[in-house]
Formats: structure tokens, C-alpha cells, sequence
């Protein structure tokens, strides 16, 4: 197996589907790997899954790169991609810049960025500077604050013509991919042959040109999982029971015999 790049992922569109998963240490990311997953995301839902919070809004860059550096010795050959985290992208370009450059120097191979149209001049200055930079359109849990709540997108006309901007957006300014979470399945399909990049859904059907999904969910490991998500394992038992047959054997002297 041969380290991936984003022009394998790229070429992946219309001949292959793109399996991606979430992980946020050289652990899972190893494991990932090990499965064949094209490529590792360390999300900022790191923020929801392993740091505690209730949503993705309290996870800065230093959290981030920390994490980056995790998976990135791990060395994958998956790609590596670092998301970038609550209102870093709305600063001025400069400091994007530099906090992109932070998360190609920690070992990733590309960035994340939640948004469409509104950000695509950026987007383009990030990739003309030498960062591959996926998109993340639909639902953006970055604004929970202000939607309320993680509601489906895509549903209504004036929706389904706004995300089709932001995908043309998107592959106009040169990103080689975009998320689309929590979308409409038909409108997520009809993006999807709008573009020429790959698509990744979540929660957004089987249209799109893969799938990504939070390593935590597909493991059993979060305390709710989403109705898309799909758990594959059931590791919160596993670990629970392992747990307790330690500590019933500390108290009662089995362990160490
Ligand atoms: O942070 C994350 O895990 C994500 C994926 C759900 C797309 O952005
Ligand atoms: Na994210």
C-alpha cells in the first residue's frame, strides 16, 4: 500500500466509493489504517467524542493540532485530513493561513473547512498557496449556536439552489472534496452530479461519492449516537465488562495471581 494524496481520492470520483472515518490518536488511526480507509479525519467533533463537550464550538487550534500530531504518527497511509476548528476560518486570511500551514507542519496532508460559497475566496487563496483544502457544506455544526438545533438541510427549493452554489463554489475555488452532512438524500445526489470533486456524506444518503462517519459511533463508544450513524461494535460493553472484572479481581486478589 502506498501513502494516498488527494489526486487519489480525486481520481475516485464516478469509479470508486470513498470510505472515511473519523480518529483522533495513533491508536484508532493505525487501526483505520490497518482497515484500508482512504483517508482519517481528525474532526473537530473530537470536541463532542473525547474531549467531553456538548458541541464542537469549545475546540481550539492548540486541541487540534495536538491531535493531528497523534495521528500523524501513525504514519497511514491513509490521508490525513485536520479539521479546522470554530471560527478559525473567519479570521482574517493571514491567520488562517498560518494555522493551515500549522496543520500541514503537525503531518496532515490537507484541511477541512466548514463552508461553501461564503468562504471560497479563501478556500482558493489556501490551495494557490499549496493546501488542499476539503469543503463541509449542509449542515455545519460550528453553528449550532445559532441554528438552534442540527436540523436536516436541503429540504426546500431556495435550500437545495443555495447548496448547489456552494458546491460549484467549492470546485471552483479548487477544493479537492467536500463534506455534505445531514442533507436531503436527493439533494445530496443531485450536488453530487453537479461537481466534478467527490462528495462525502454523513447522514445525507447514498448518493454522494463516499461516506464519512465519527469513529466513536461506528465503535459504540459515544453515549448517543446519530439515527444515520451505524454501529458497527458494541465497544462501550467490551470496555465496561474488561473494566469491572479488573477491579472485581484487584479487590478480591485474583489479579495479580
Ligand atoms: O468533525 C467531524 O467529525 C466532521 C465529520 C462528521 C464530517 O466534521
Ligand atoms: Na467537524
Amino acid at each position: 500500500m502506498k501513502k494516498k494524496t488527494v489526486k487519489n481520492i480525486l481520481e475516485k470520483k464516478g469509479t470508486e466509493k470513498i470510505a472515511v472515518i473519523t480518529a483522533y490518536d495513533a491508536i484508532f488511526a493505525r487501526l483505520a489504517d490497518k482497515a484500508g480507509i482512504d483517508a482519517i479525519l481528525i474532526g473537530d467533533s473530537l470536541g463532542n467524542t473525547f474531549m467531553g463537550f456538548d458541541s464542537t464550538v469549545p475546540v481550539t487550534m492548540d486541541d487540534m493540532l495536538h491531535h493531528v500530531k497523534m495521528v500523524a504518527r501513525a504514519k497511514p497511509n491513509a490521508l490525513i485530513i485536520a479539521d479546522v476548528p470554530f471560527a478559525v476560518a473567519h479570521k482574517c486570511f493571514d491567520s488562517l493561513l498560518e494555522d493551515c500551514a500549522n496543520f500541514l507542519r503537525a503531518g496532515a496532508d490537507c484541511v477541512k473547512i466548514e463552508g461553501g460559497a461564503l468562504l471560497a475566496e479563501k478556500i482558493k487563496k489556501l490551495v494557490d498557496a499549496g493546501i488542499p483544502v476539503m469543503g463541509h457544506i449542509g449542515l455545519m455544526p460550528q453553528q449550532i449556536l445559532k441554528l438552534g438545533s442540527y436540523k436536516t438541510f436541503g429540504k426546500t427549493q431556495e435550500e437545495r439552489e443555495m447548496l448547489i452554489e456552494d458546491a460549484k463554489k467549492l470546485e471552483e475555488a479548487g477544493a479537492f472534496s467536500f463534506v455534505i452532512e445531514k442533507t436531503d438524500p436527493e439533494t445530496a445526489r443531485e450536488i453530487t452530479n453537479a461537481v466534478s470533486i467527490p462528495t462525502i456524506g454523513i447522514g445525507a444518503g447514498n448518493g454522494c461519492d463516499g461516506q464519512v462517519l465519527v469513529s466513536t459511533d461506528v465503535l459504540g463508544l459515544g453515549e448517543w449516537i446519530p439515527p444515520f450513524a451505524k454501529k458497527y461494535a458494541d465497544l462501550s460493553a467490551i470496555v465496561s465488562k474488561a473494566f469491572e472484572e479488573y477491579a472485581s479481581d484487584v479487590k478480591s486478589g485474583k489479579f495479580p495471581s
